[in-house]
Order: C-alpha cells, then sequence, then structure tokens
C-alpha cells in the first residue's frame, strides 16, 4: 500500500495575470478603439488589417448594419434561453472564439489566458494552428471549466504528411473534439497594411505547434505555385482527413453554394461560412451576404457557423435568423486580450451574450429557433 504522500500532485494550471479592465468599455468597438492605443503599429497592422483594399472587411461590417431587424412584440418571452445544440452537445450561447494566430503579440499570455476566459463564459474555442502557445498547455487551460463550450483545432496542412499526421494526434490525445479544416488560404493575401509597417514576428512568439517542422525545400526565383507555404488542401485531403481522424472534421472558409453542396456530400461535420474576416481574397462578398444562399445549397444537411464583422448581439441574432447555428468572434477577442488580458476576452464574449438577449427579448424571440428570415424588414414589400 502505498503512503498517501505518494499521491502524485496534480500539475499546476497556469493561469493568466489578473488585471482590471479600463474603465468606460461598454461595447466592443470601445474594445477595438483602445486596444488601438495599448497594440504597436506592426501588432495592429496584423492584427487589424485585411487584404489588399479591405473591402471584404468593411463589407463583412456594414452588411450585418445594414440588414434592418423587424421585431415582433406580445410575444411570450418567460423561460427564454440562447441555448443551440451543436455537434452532439448543448451548449449555452452560440459564441465560439474564431482562430486567431500568434496571440501573445497581443498578451504575454496569449492563448492561454482566451482559453481561460472563453472557458469560463461556456463558449467555445477554435485553437489556430499557428498558435503562439503549445496546443496541450492551451487544453489544459479550458478543460479545468465544468460549464465549458467545445474546444476545437483548426488545421493548416503541412506539406510533410507524417507531421500532419502527428499534429491530429496530438490534437486528439490533448482532448480537442473537432478538426477544423482551414480551406480559404492556400497562400495569405496580399496584405498591404503589414507590408507598410514593415511587419515581423516579434521575437519569442511563432508557431511553438510547428516547431518540430522541417521547413519545405525554397525555390528561389519560382512562382507562388512553387513554394506555398503549406499543403493547400484539396478535396480529397478532405477525405484523407476524414479517414485519418476520429474527430468530426469541419470545413472553414467556404463561399460558393456549390462547395457547400460538395462538402455536404461528403458528409463534414459542419460548415463555417467565412472570407477568413477579409484577410485572404479581397472582394468577395460580405459573410452575411452569402450565408443564405450557403443555407439554401445545404437545405439542412449540415450545421453552419459563420464569422466575420459579428461585433453587436444584433449581428448574432441576424446570422441566426440567416440559417447559421453558431458565429465565431476573431478580432475583437484578441483586443479584449490586449486590454486586459483574460478578463478582456471574457468582457468581451459577456457584452455580446449579454447584448444578444437584449436583441432576442426585443424581437420577440425567446428562443433561437424563433429567429427566421422574417424578423428582416424587406422595404420592397
Ligand atoms: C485570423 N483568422 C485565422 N483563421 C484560421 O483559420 N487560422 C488562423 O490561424 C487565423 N489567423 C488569424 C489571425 C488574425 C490576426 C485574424 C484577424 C484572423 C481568421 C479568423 O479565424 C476569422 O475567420 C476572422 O477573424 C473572423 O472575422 P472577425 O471576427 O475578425 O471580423
Ligand atoms: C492569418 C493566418 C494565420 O490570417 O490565417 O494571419
Amino acid at each position: 500500500m502505498s503512503a498517501p504522500h505518494s499521491v502524485p500532485l496534480p500539475v499546476p494550471l497556469p493561469l493568466p495575470a489578473v488585471e482590471t479592465l479600463p474603465a468606460g468599455l461598454v461595447s466592443l468597438d470601445d474594445h477595438e478603439a483602445f486596444a488601438h492605443t495599448r497594440l504597436d503599429d506592426q501588432a495592429w497592422a496584423y492584427f487589424s488589417g485585411g487584404a489588399a483594399d479591405e473591402g471584404t472587411l468593411r463589407a463583412n461590417r456594414s452588411a450585418w448594419d445594414n440588414l434592418r431587424l423587424l421585431p415582433r412584440v406580445l410575444r411570450p418571452l418567460a423561460g427564454g434561453h440562447t441555448r443551440i445544440e451543436l455537434l452532439g452537445r448543448t451548449l449555452a450561447h452560440p459564441l465560439l472564439v474564431a482562430p486567431v494566430a500568434y496571440q501573445r503579440m497581443a498578451h504575454r499570455d496569449g492563448e492561454i489566458a482566451t482559453a481561460h476566459a472563453a472557458a469560463s463564459q461556456g463558449a467555445g474555442m477554435v485553437l489556430s494552428t499557428q498558435a503562439s502557445v503549445s496546443l496541450e498547455t492551451v487544453a489544459r487551460a479550458f478543460g479545468a471549466y465544468a460549464e465549458r463550450g467545445p474546444l476545437w483545432f483548426q488545421l493548416y496542412l503541412q506539406h510533410d504528411r507524417g507531421f500532419t499526421r502527428e499534429l491530429i494526434q496530438r490534437a486528439e490525445s490533448a482532448g480537442y473534439e473537432a478538426l477544423v479544416l482551414t480551406v480559404d488560404a492556400p497562400t495569405s493575401g496580399a496584405r498591404d497594411r503589414e507590408r507598410r509597417a514593415g511587419f515581423k514576428l516579434p521575437a519569442g512568439i511563432s508557431a511553438v505547434n510547428l516547431a518540430q517542422l522541417t521547413p519545405p525545400p525554397a525555390h528561389p526565383g519560382a512562382s507562388l505555385f512553387d513554394s506555398l507555404p503549406g499543403h493547400p488542401p484539396t478535396w480529397a485531403d478532405v477525405q484523407w482527413l476524414q479517414e485519418t481522424t476520429r474527430l468530426p472534421v469541419l470545413l472553414k472558409g467556404v463561399l460558393h453554394p456549390q462547395d457547400a453542396r460538395q462538402a455536404a456530400a461528403l458528409q463534414v461535420a459542419a460548415l463555417i461560412v467565412s472570407n477568413h474576416g477579409g484577410r485572404t481574397l479581397d472582394t468577395t462578398p460580405a459573410t452575411a451576404a452569402v450565408l443564405p444562399r450557403i443555407a439554401q445549397a445545404v437545405a439542412g444537411d449540415l450545421p453552419l457557423l459563420v464569422d466575420g464583422g459579428i461585433r453587436r448581439g444584433t449581428d448574432v441574432l441576424k446570422a441566426i435568423a440567416l440559417g447559421a447555428r453558431a458565429v465565431l468572434v476573431g478580432r475583437p477577442c484578441v483586443y479584449g486580450l490586449a486590454n486586459a488580458g483574460a478578463l478582456g476576452v471574457a468582457h468581451v464574449l459577456r457584452l455580446l451574450r449579454d447584448e444578444l438577449e437584449i436583441a432576442m427579448a426585443l424581437c420577440g424571440c425567446a428562443t433561437l429557433d424563433q429567429a427566421s428570415p422574417e424578423l428582416f424588414f424587406d422595404p420592397m414589400s
């Protein structure tokens, strides 16, 4: 019989520093404006910028704004809630933190702080392949909360297939519940704002989960197509991924209804309608404009999520009314992180959830399944 003192102590959790929230931040736009004063020019260009002329970046925002709500009154609201069903789980609300690379550039605690914040708020979190903290550390931080939402791993396929397989196995063993294959970034977009700012990753910040990857052979002078950084995925790779992992596979970055139908035919678990927050191909439509067509194309065969420009609870309600099951939020979480670490991210998520509840009540929706296109004002009818 072993002595009591030989019981192994639990490994201490990396707890983020407790900070105070700067006064006067009452909206996600307030967080953005404050973060602009905290981040240096290079980090600001990286986090806030989009591709080329940033037309898609702006359109993502204005499309949500331009949808006008036509509320219903006198409907029963008692017992209302924001719960949704997603991939076999009941979630307290439909908010997930989008995968955003290199979060330690916004705050020393980086993705660890984001994980504590998301899990404590019952939000989901998608960790980027290019995270600046190890995926195991993030999973341990996230897993410490009883009321946590889902934890998913965003995958960029790497040129070394064996390495990609090991990365998938690491995510599986660490407890990630799904893989999100990003399909809209075979290369990064034309990042004019980053180039103007002379952006480079600061010393000490890197994609640590790719540290063991041997860089692909360089092709000096070759065209982009000869020297793509990762392994641009094809439909055959989607099937390879489904055969390789026991986790559900989602696709992130689908905009064309025909691609959505092809994904449904392959029985992927869900689609994330996304234009990468306007960071890849400029001049694509806003996600709010594309979502209804994708919803029509897949006709309920698989759940849809959407991201891009979600900044208000009304945006979340509109996304759900247009056919999304849940939404992802990218930049605002980074701004919360820059402003007050884990507390700042938690505040951003809480603000959005509170605003969603207000929007639901004021539109006469006790539950999210009552949100439908009938909520929109059509000036032509
Ligand atoms: C991203 N995004 C992203 N997506 C992805 O699949 N893998 C990644 O590593 C990253 N990295 C990343 C970095 C930064 C700085 C930003 C702003 C975005 C895209 C992200 O997941 C999401 O699609 C958008 O950010 C959503 O738009 P909003 O909410 O930022 O407007
Ligand atoms: C970006 C990459 C990491 O948007 O997806 O910066």
